[in-house]
């Protein structure tokens, strides 16, 4: 999976707009509603933005 359907959201999009806006993804995920109807991305949408954001900050 890799956006959130319902949302219509990808998962790129919440980590690229997390770094160019420096906030917390979970900030961007609220706001843009992914994760929220049938959560079925859920647990996706959280490994995928935290493993490319740990990988962002060792570059
Ligand atoms: S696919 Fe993300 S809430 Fe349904």
């Amino acid at each position: 999976m890799e956006k959130c359907h319902c949302a219509q959201v990808r998962f790129e999009t919440i980590v690229q707009r997390a770094v160019s806006e420096g906030k917390d993804y979970r900030e961007v995920v609220r706001s843009c509603g992914a994760a929220d109807t049938c959560t079925a991305c859920k647990d996706y949408l959280v490994a995928y933005c935290e493993e490319r954001l740990n990988l962002a900050a060792t570059r």
